[in-house]
């Protein structure tokens, strides 16, 4: 191993993840392309990636999988039609392949979350009840479905159905019986401005009014699904400590770690994004927390 004896146990927790997953004689080597005492990029596929972990090692993983909706459709942008397709990444592969994929990604989580670790998954109606379906076949607990309601989201351009306005947020715990970390009164009692609908002192419930990320967040470029900051300090206020570690395996362009390194309390963030462009814009936006 090449970590000292001496360093704070913390630091020991990601340099033994880091030398779990530089593999060994017989895999191809793969390293971070980003990595402080807090935060480590990976810019890899997840199914590759994923397998490396050890077993029972994260406290919380944050998913906002490809949606799948990437077909070709119209959506509304600053008053204009534009095209839906946020990436090849995005696009369905057909119903039978995407969950597959799902179920791939998923599996993994569930083996590397410690027992009373939980997982947030992100998604529309094109993929949310798939990653739902299989949280349940995999024996997952889940605890909430959030809706994350957006009050500036887009109106609906062919006025054929209702102005799709809401996300929903799945929080499941991988073992029914341990325990998991939710800061019930910080929740409670905190201070959510950016949330219309929360009573101040009254518990925190299951739907959340928070605007699709404002300017000052995209100043280093955008990511097509970029969330919200707001949304993942909720998320990561809730559910993790001082020294939890945290996975993202779909980082995109990095909110789940920009939240987690500005929360600090040495929480320790891994995010695993396919595209370089997004480890780019991760790696400037981090650096200017
Ligand atoms: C919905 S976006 C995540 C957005 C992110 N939550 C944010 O706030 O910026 C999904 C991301 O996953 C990446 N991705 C898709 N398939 C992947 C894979 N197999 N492994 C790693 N990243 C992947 C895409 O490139 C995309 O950036």
């Amino acid at each position: 191993m090449k970590y000292k004896k001496e360093m704070p146990q913390s630091d020991l927790i990601i340099e033994q993840l880091l030398s779990c997953i530089a593999g060994d004689k017989d895999q191809k080597a793969i390293n971070p392309v980003y990595k402080t005492s807090d935060t480590v990029l990976y810019n890899a596929d997840c199914l590759e990636l994923m397998p490396r972990f050890p077993d029972n090692y994260f406290d919380m993983i944050f998913a906002d999988p490809p949606y799948n909706l990437s077909n070709n459709g119209v959506t509304c942008h600053a008053g204009k039609m534009v095209s839906v397709n946020k990436g090849k990444w995005d696009k369905s592969n057909g119903f039978e392949s995407d969950v597959e994929f799902h179920e791939r990604w998923i599996s993994e989580c569930r083996r590397i979350l410690k027992p009373g670790g939980t997982i947030w998954i992100s998604g529309t109606n094109h993929s949310i009840y798939q990653c739902g379906y299989l949280l349940q076949k995999l024996d997952f607990h889940i605890l909430n479905d959030i809706s994350w309601f957006k009050p500036n989201a887009a109106p609906n351009l062919a006025c054929t159905t209702f102005a799709h306005s809401h996300e929903t947020i799945l929080w499941a715990k991988k073992d029914r019986k341990a325990k998991h970390v939710f800061n019930y009164e910080m929740m409670k009692n905190g201070i959510f401005l950016e949330d219309k609908m929360k009573s101040p002192g009254k518990q925190m419930r299951s739907v959340w009014s928070i605007p699709t990320p404002p300017p000052d967040e995209k100043t280093f470029g955008k990511h097509p699904t970029q969330k919200p900051l707001s949304l993942l300090r909720r998320i990561l206020l809730s559910s993790t400590t001082k020294g939890s570690l945290i996975l993202d395996p779909f980082n995109g362009g990095g909110t789940t770690g920009v939240a987690a390194k500005m929360l600090g309390e040495e929480r320790k963030y891994i995010g695993i994004e396919i595209e370089e462009e997004y480890i780019s814009l991760t790696i400037k936006r981090l650096n200017k927390v």
